[in-house]
């Protein structure tokens, strides 16, 4: 019998990036990971921002077992959990709707895909049945599945899938950097979109309060949200909040919006809801809402053999108990401005170095061949993903993306670490990725200096 090629392209595994070999993980404790050679990794981006309270809490996992051991799955039709209920009780202390309700699925590309379906029923329930439309944003991103992709804006993801797609409205994203604007500006692309499309159309709108992946942390300007708000509630249109990337305070606040005391309709989040320690994302919803679907409609058409998963429920309540016990979200704020800080002085003088942008432990930096110009580098030189190598090789983890500029060119590194993390950490952490950055491309004299 052949040898298993463990980790290796022509292995029995399939992954999305189709050429690349990968180590095996052993272990990981803290911001850390370790590789089966026993190779120590940094853990600075959390994969894609999900490890929340780090990795190795056994807490969590003896939460996840009990809750295994006693009833590992029961079928949301028919039966609750105590975890789940106790859960929801506590996050109902820290969503920030009237009386929230919340339903439970297994990752971002489902709640946000859950979420359209709820603004549907809400608009129904209010009898508003004409209510079809999601406007949504350019370059942004909310997930794989058609439903989600619909409303995302990422060319390179959407392209090949066109003919799958729903044709949502896609109005323009805020990015400082690149499209100096007012909110005011930006957010009447909204009302325009809405009343070229007529609001007895429109069912909501979805954003992410930050962007993610797509622009690495670009925040919009202060009177942004609150304008979107107001827009939002004049024409009887839904604001859905993508939190699954900024949410559970990885900016530095619990959700996005609340850098901006707006309220949005129906609040989505994922990735670090279970710190990794389980596929968890839940929809959260105003009392009121729901309670008028089940009025008016008796029942929220949507489902999924896993949805409000004990287990799941377990790890969640376990995460969220160690974010409160240990004042993380806190910390997220006071370790992201000594990130941000060190990332600007070890590289806001390089000349290849556009924007350093960030939030909370959400920071990104944008690169650019020329700093006058912003003229990006083309996506032929592959410049996110070979500094993303060379800080993997020396082993920091960092998240890459490419595309932010214009859908195609733009080179993006953004760092997630952990929100456990502390300042020798980061000082670590910096020092690494600097070290990678200079040797993709070169270091000026000035940092010398
Ligand atoms: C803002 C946002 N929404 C939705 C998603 C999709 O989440 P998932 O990959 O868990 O489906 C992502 C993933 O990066 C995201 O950043």
């Amino acid at each position: 019998m052949a040898q298993p090629l463990f980790g290796h392209p022509d292995g029995n595994v399939f992954y999305r990036k189709m050429s690349h070999r990968r180590p095996m993980i052993s272990h990981g404790d803290g911001i850390y990971l370790y590789d089966m050679a026993g190779k120590r990794y940094i853990d600075g981006s959390g994969g894609p921002l999900v490890v929340n309270v780090g990795h190795g809490r056994g807490e969590i996992v003896a939460a996840m077992q009990k809750q295994a051991i006693d009833a590992a799955y029961v079928h949301a039709i028919m039966f609750t959990s105590e975890a789940l209920e106790q859960y929801s009780y506590e996050l109902a202390q820290v969503v920030p709707l009237p009386a929230p309700r919340f339903y439970f699925l297994t990752s971002g590309a489902e709640v946000v895909e859950g979420s359209l379906k709820l603004a549907r029923q809400i608009q129904m329930a209010r009898g508003e049945n004409g209510r079809n439309l999601v406007i949504c944003r350019s370059l942004s991103y909310h997930g794989m599945t058609l439903g989600a992709l619909s409303v995302s804006g990422r060319p390179g993801m959407r392209t090949p899938y066109l003919g799958l797609l729903q044709n949502m409205p896609h109005i323009r994203h805020p990015y400082p950097y690149r499209f100096p604007a007012t909110g005011e500006e930006l957010a009447s692309r909204l009302e325009e979109s809405i009343l070229a499309y007529g609001p007895e159309n429109v069912s909501a709108f979805i954003a992410e309060p930050i962007s993610g992946a797509s622009l690495g942390a670009a925040t919009p300007p202060d009177d942004y949200w609150p304008r979107i708000r107001e827009i939002c509630d004049h024409y009887g249109v839904l604001l859905i909040s993508d939190d699954v990337l900024v949410g559970m305070g990885r900016t530095g606040k619990w959700w996005g919006l609340q850098h901006w005391n707006v309220q949005p309709d129906i609040l989505v989040t994922s990735k670090g809801t279970a710190g990794g320690y389980f596929p968890l994302g839940f929809i959260a919803a105003k009392g009121s809402d729901v309670e008028q679907i089940r009025q008016t409609l008796g029942d929220f058409n949507h489902g999924g053999t896993f949805s409000h998963h004990a287990v799941g429920a377990a790890a969640g309540l376990a995460t969220l108990r160690i974010m409160q016990r240990e004042r993380l979200v806190e910390n997220a704020a006071a370790m992201g401005a000594v990130l941000g800080f060190k990332l600007r002085q070890a590289l806001a003088a390089h000349p290849h170095v556009g924007d350093i942008r960030g939030l909370g432990l959400f920071w990104a930096i944008e690169f650019v061949q020329d700093r006058d110009s912003k003229e990006p580098f083309p996506a032929s030189r592959g410049l996110a993903w070979k500094i993303w190598q060379r800080a993997f090789d020396a082993g920091l983890v960092v998240y890459y993306s490419q595309g932010c500029a214009d859908g195609h060119d733009g080179d993006l590194i953004m760092l997630g670490p952990p929100l456990i993390i502390n300042e020798a950490q980061i000082e670590e952490m910096v020092g690494i990725l600097v070290d990678a950055v200079h040797a993709e491309l070169g270091q000026p004299a000035l940092a010398l200096a």
